[in-house]
């Protein structure tokens, strides 16, 4: 028997805010309900809008994922997912590549804090192909690799990973349903996947067992993101 419970929730969608500018940030924000969305902060803003952007935002009441992909040594992750969680943000992310070790240590740090951060762990980006996988030396194919990733997360009892929609339903069956399953390369139907390998179709969205989407260029490069944002919703919340 299956162990996904028969009240599985629509994924919530999660707007990834890789915009070059904070003027389009807040042009889409302010207009959208922050009880509908979460937002998700990568390299690319925090590199250059650092903290003060995560504070402005968060005065907006929106939940926010600081997806930062942390990879590094035991101590240094420690030392990093304690200063996230001082943010008050309400998820981040780091490679289970990094080990079980450092996935540890992140859990650790978490200690410290009445209300941590959810800490999930990618599995791979979703731009990754069997063929990137073979060129860094992995004969495993990449649904065996997502799994064993998946595996060592669970394991080390992170609250869930990144990973393409097409190994989520396997992710949950496996893993159980509460292990969170965060799913990017969100598009519709006839849209350009860009530099995605695997991508979820939102026509199709459905069929997956996913906690939350990830949306980026669909909206970011939208003539009217506030309008399809909420076509989006309807898709996921009422088909
Ligand atoms: O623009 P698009 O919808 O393809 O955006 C994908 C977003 O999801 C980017 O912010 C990227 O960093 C992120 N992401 C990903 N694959 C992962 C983890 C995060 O594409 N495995």
């Amino acid at each position: 028997m299956s162990i996904i419970s028969e009240n599985l929730k629509n994924p919530e969608i999660i707007i990834a805010l890789d915009y070059v500018d904070k003027k389009s940030v807040f042009n889409l924000i302010d207009k959208i309900d922050p009880k509908l969305f979460k937002l998700k902060i990568g390299h690319s803003m925090f590199i250059k809008f650092g903290i003060e952007l995560i504070k402005e935002i968060k005065r907006l009441k929106f939940d926010i994922f600081l997806d930062l992909k942390l990879y590094d040594i035991p101590n240094i992750m420690f030392k990093s997912i304690s200063i996230i969680s001082e943010l008050g943000i309400w998820m981040t992310s780091v490679h289970a590549s990094g080990s079980g070790n450092v996935m540890e240590y992140a859990k650790l740090a978490l200690r410290n804090f009445n209300k941590p951060p959810l800490l999930i762990a990618i599995t791979t980006l979703t731009s990754f192909s069997e063929c990137d996988l073979y060129q860094i030396g992995i004969k495993n194919s990449l649904p065996k690799y997502i799994l064993q990733l998946a595996k060592l997360t669970k394991l080390y009892q992170l609250d869930g990973v990144v990973c393409p929609g097409f190994i989520a339903k396997k992710i949950k069956k496996n893993f159980g349903n509460d292990f969170k399953v965060v799913v990017p390369g969100i598009r519709f139907i006839n849209h350009n996947p860009h530099d995605q390998n695997f991508v979820t179709y939102i026509e199709e969205i459905k069929k997956y067992h996913m906690d939350y989407i990830v949306i980026g260029r669909t909206i970011t490069t939208s003539s009217n993101p506030v309008k399809d944002l909420y076509r989006i919703w309807n898709y996921v919340n009422t088909r």
